[in-house]
């Protein structure tokens, strides 16, 4: 099975992932990083972990469909069988979706629906829940969106800082997502319809 994962960002999760191959936790080849920003961290993150880097800036491209086609047309080569989205900041089209149906998974720091978007530990910390959390799931047409495959519980206590939260927070995320990762490749994972099903996990 051949991984790519596609980050905006820091990268934490990406190297999460890139550990559990090392440790043996998860038997996938991660052969390449989709980033859409050159200053991004998990680039430096993806070198020195000796993985491919497709750079591809969304201003250079007149719409969403040509960027996409550029992404899908660079990644041919490597025949990916699962693409993980970790803190890659943009929605992916119907037809890219489709292109890859049940084979894109997502995480976000809440236990979705509640908190979808870009800010969602900040906002579930302002609204004063006793618990927010983690959850990786199935992409779909919608942000934030698709089949749950796993959730976990983080407790939000009186004394939690944003910083503090969000350390939490990652934390669990980056044993959580290469888990669905593991389920994933071990053929563990059955979705029917809105539902996902995981046997002997
Ligand atoms: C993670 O917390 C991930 O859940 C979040 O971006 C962060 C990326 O961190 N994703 C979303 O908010 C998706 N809506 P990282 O770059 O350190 O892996």
């Amino acid at each position: 099975m051949k991984l790519a994962i596609f980050a905006s960002g820091q990268g934490s999760n990406f190297s999460a992932i890139v550990k559990a191959i090392k440790d043996g936790k998860i038997k996938v080849g991660l052969v390449v990083l989709v980033c859409d920003k050159p200053e991004a961290r998990v680039i430096s993150r993806a070198k020195k972990a000796k993985t491919a880097v497709i750079l591809v800036k969304r201003e250079d491209f007149s719409g969403r469909a040509e960027f996409e086609a550029a992404i899908i047309q660079r990644l041919k080569s490597y025949k990916i069988g699962l693409i993980c989205l970790a803190g890659f900041m943009r929605m992916l089209s119907p037809g890219f979706v489709r292109k890859y149906h049940n084979r894109i998974m997502n995480i976000h720091p809440s236990l979705l629906p509640a908190f979808k978007g870009s800010h969602a530990i900040k906002d579930a910390l302002d609204a004063a829940v006793p618990f927010t959390g983690v959850t990786v799931h199935f992409v779909d047409e919608e942000m934030d969106h698709g089949p749950v495959i796993l959730q976990q519980k983080v407790r939000i206590t009186s004394k939690d800082t944003l910083a503090s939260l969000e350390k939490r927070i990652h934390s669990v995320e980056h044993k959580l997502y290469p888990r669905a990762i593991r389920f994933f490749c071990e053929g563990k994972i059955k979705v029917r319809g809105r539902k996902v099903e995981i046997s002997n996990p």
